[in-house]
């Protein structure tokens, strides 16, 4: 019997010894110590041993046991040992490895643009006006000549705004900054105002019903057409090269009187820029501004359409979208 339990002994240690990981180990384990196992039958067949042969072979079996147990400790700790050694390899980090870093936040096209030609203004010794998005319905109409029965005031294209009664509007141009800015500044005034503006558009690759105006206004002495035009030259140029030819088409504006579309010759094509004209004498007096002694210009334009044919963009959805990819083209978001 005895020498049962040590060849199951010897062949448990020598399974132990060869177990290659700690998964090896637990299936010998199983298969050396576990209840159908040699030792795990000797084990079992104690109870059925006389009382004199059952002391001895206890003893026997007990032994071979406590052997096996402190074998199988101690290859584990190896093994664990040994895992724990491994797994620092494998699941290494490298910490020198170059650091791909987070995007930087940056500046939307459009603001990079109206950042452009505000510095270009103020070089001319323009300042840079502001207005609110949310106004009045008379600032944005009334004050500027711009009948209560013009289609413009419909709901079709302006956003009014609840409680009606309020008469508040999102402004559908930049030009009620004129009306603040005269109101508020005696001449010679000289600014531009760039802005968002708001009208019941759908949303296409053209339109977009929050978009983006410039206007500019100058009021002093002796203003005329020329200088107009020769303003409208030099801005064109600037945004569009010193080739760009405008030209300006007869129009009409409530608030100007002459009135004129604006078009610049790019890529072989005229294209319809903005508004413009001489500030109705109406609208100046309205202002509080002596028409005998002072006259002025203004002119707005649609940034979105500026900064489209200036980088050959043709779908408004890349420019209202805020994909990262198209505003990366432009320096934004750069790593
Ligand atoms: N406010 C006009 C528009 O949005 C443009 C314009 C501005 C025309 C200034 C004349 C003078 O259509």
């Amino acid at each position: 019997m005895s020498s049962a339990v040590e060849a199951a002994l010897s062949a448990a240690l020598k399974a132990i010894a060869g177990a290659k990981d700690l998964d090896d180990l637990k299936a010998v384990k199983i298969a050396h110590v576990g209840d159908k196992s040699e030792l795990g039958k000797a084990s079992q067949s104690l109870g059925k041993l006389p009382p004199e042969e059952r002391a001895e072979f206890g003893k026997v079996v007990g032994a071979a046991k406590g052997a096996v147990a402190s074998a199988y400790e101690t290859r584990q700790q190896e093994l664990e040992l040994e895992r724990d050694a491994r797994v620092l390899i494998e699941e290494r980090v490298d910490v020198t490895l170059p650091y791909q870093g987070s995007l930087k936040g940056g500046l939307h096209p459009l603001t990079i643009l109206t950042n452009e030609i505000s510095d270009l203004f103020i070089g001319l010794g323009y300042r840079v006006a502001e207005g609110p998005e949310l106004e009045s319905e008379w600032l944005n109409f009334d004050a500027l000549n711009i009948p209560v029965d013009h289609p413009a005031r419909t709901m079709q294209d302006t956003f009014f705004v609840e409680p009606l009664a309020a008469r508040l509007v999102l402004r559908t141009h930049t030009s009620p900054v004129q009306i603040r800015t005269m109101l508020e500044n005696e001449p010679p005034i000289y600014v531009i105002c760039p802005g968002r503006t708001y009208r019941a558009d759908e949303l296409d690759a053209t339109h977009t019903p929050v978009f983006s105006q410039v206007e500019g206004l100058v009021v002093d002495r002796g203003i005329t057409m020329a200088d107009l035009k020769g303003t409208l030259d030099y801005f064109a140029r600037s945004m569009f090269g010193p080739d760009v030819k405008t030209r300006l088409r007869p129009s009409f504006f409530p608030f100007t009187e002459p009135s004129a579309e604006v078009d610049f010759f790019f890529n072989g094509r005229w294209v319809e820029w903005g508004g413009c004209g001489m500030v109705n004498p109406k609208v100046l007096q309205a202002c509080g501004i002596d028409t005998e002694e002072f006259s002025g210009f203004a002119f707005g334009m649609g940034l979105e359409r500026t900064l489209m044919v200036k980088h050959g963009i043709t779908d408004m959805h890349d420019i209202v979208e805020g994909d990262i990819r198209f505003s990366q083209a432009f320096g934004t978001g750069s790593r």
